[in-house]
């Protein structure tokens, strides 16, 4: 017959099974958080939010390059994903992925294109406004890329300004250019890894 205090550490030892079974990695604190995989129908226009998104509309555009930072890759999957216009990612409690989240596949160019509104920053933070971005396929393994940024949030830092002229056509601190539209673009070019970054 169990003690009591047996099957207290029973019942603990099951709580903490179950924590490990059923709770995926917490998103951000440990690297990135899952990376859902795309619908059948992925082209290389994604939609991250859709016309009745509440914000400033944001069209964010770019190629996907090879090591060579010359060689456009066809086939690659971008998956995206940002914080809504009140700095909220409002991540699904279970899977932690971010409500406003979309994929793309490259086309023959390397060319993709995701429409949504533009992310406001984390609420009562100095952290940026970004948008996370996430590729694999076409031969390359799941990485994470720098997060995109846009010129002009006083939350960037000199230093990240920086880094960003320091890698050049592909630097992460991207302006915002507004179109007649109303509608804010900005372009973003992600250059491949031959190996992970991914944990
Ligand atoms: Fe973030």
């Amino acid at each position: 017959m169990k003690t009591r205090a047996g099957q207290l550490v029973m019942n603990l030892v099951g709580i903490l099974v179950g924590m490990l079974i059923v709770v995926p990695r917490t998103a951000l604190a440990d690297g990135p958080p899952p990376t859902p995989p795309p619908p059948a129908n992925v082209n290389s226009v994604g939609i991250i939010g859709g016309p009745s998104e509440p914000g400033e509309r944001l069209v964010f555009s770019g190629q996907v390059f090879a090591p060579d930072g010359l060689t456009p890759v066809p086939g690659v999957i971008v998956y995206a994903y940002q914080t809504d216009a009140t700095g909220h990612y409002q991540a699904d409690p279970e899977t932690h992925v971010a409500r406003l989240h979309g994929w793309a596949k490259t086309d023959a160019q390397g060319h993709y294109e995701f429409h949504t509104i533009r992310p406001a920053p984390y609420p009562s933070r100095n952290v940026a406004a970004h948008i996370h971005f996430h590729i694999w396929g076409a031969g390359y393994p799941l990485q994470w890329t720098p997060e995109l940024m846009f010129a002009g949030d006083s939350f960037i830092r000199p230093e990240q300004i920086q880094v960003s002229a320091g890698m050049g056509k592909f630097g992460n601190v991207q302006p915002l250019m507004k179109g007649s539209d109303g509608t804010l673009r900005c372009i973003f070019n992600i250059r491949a890894n031959t190996v992970t970054n991914y944990r």
